[in-house]
């Protein structure tokens, strides 16, 4: 089997004396979308944080490419995070102060590309997601949907490898979710980036290639998971992942 996109082995965070993670390992194929899974407070934001190099775990090991990740410098992990992740919050967190456009460029500005093609990259990712027409709007004048577009627009303007999304869709109403997923979704596959987003809304689920289901703090294991046959590359949309459990095993609960 080729190396994983992203591994994780035994993961082990706690808060204090309140434990959140308790060894949890997990592997995400390149070119999959994977949706983690659980109820509220069962782990998954600080599952995301561990595997996106935000948080560092108190046990085990994350590997990105092949390549230990969770014991790099903060400056090597957040380079890493510049330069090859995206991460999307369930509240965009976009500037206040700033117009659309200039949220979705702020990235390449960060990266030293030039305020002009910067600027022009922003505007064609609004495009790609529908929402041109706030370019020059701030956030507080747009609607929820509109604000989640722009910050996917802005997760996705570097072209990231692997995008991480934290209930993407948790502060939206079920149709600006909607959009705001089937976006991601076509996106992603687009340009081949694999996708790793936690939600405790299984309809949010059913947009994944697959689902690993997290509970206090553990893979649980009478959640086996969705699995599409064929997945990424036959994936049919939300209603193909209905079908075949068992077979995720390999990558998922075997570790
Ligand atoms: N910053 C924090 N300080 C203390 N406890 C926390 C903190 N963040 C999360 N927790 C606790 O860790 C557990 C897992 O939280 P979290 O990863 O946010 O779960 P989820 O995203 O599934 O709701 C919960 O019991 C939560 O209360
Ligand atoms: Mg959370």
């Amino acid at each position: 089997m080729t190396i994983p996109l992203l591994e994780a082995r035994g993961l082990v965070r706690s808060y204090g004396a309140t434990p959140a993670l308790r060894g949890v390992s997990l592997a995400v194929a390149e070119g999959e979308i994977v949706a983690v899974t659980g109820p509220s407070g069962c782990g998954k934001s600080t599952l995301l944080h561990c595997l996106a190099g935000i948080l560092r775990p108190d046990a085990g090991e994350v590997t990105y490419r092949g390549r230990r990740i969770d014991t790099l410098s903060e400056a090597d992990r957040s380079r890493l995070r510049r330069s090859e992740l995206g991460v999307l919050f369930q509240f965009g967190q976009l500037v206040a102060e700033l117009p659309a456009v200039e949220n979705v460029a702020l990235p390449l500005l960060l990266a030293g590309v030039s305020r002009r093609r910067a600027r022009t990259a922003g505007l064609s990712w609004l495009e790609r997601l529908g929402v041109a027409d706030v370019a020059d709007a701030l956030p507080g004048e747009m609607s929820g949907g509109q604000r989640q577009r722009v910050a996917l627009a802005r997760a996705l303007v570097t072209e990231p490898r692997l995008l991480f999304a934290d209930e993407p869709t948790g502060a939206l109403d079920t149709i600006a979710g909607e959009q705001v997923l089937s976006h991601l979704v076509r996106l992603a596959g687009e340009q081949g980036t694999t996708v790793v987003l936690v939600t405790h809304d299984p309809r949010v689920a059913g947009y994944a290639h697959r689902e690993i289901a997290l509970r206090d703090g553990q893979l649980d294991p009478t959640g086996l998971g969705l699995a599409v046959v064929g997945a990424p590359a036959a994936w049919a949309g939300p209603a193909a992942a209905a079908v075949e459990t068992a077979a995720v095993a390999e990558t998922d609960a075997a570790r």
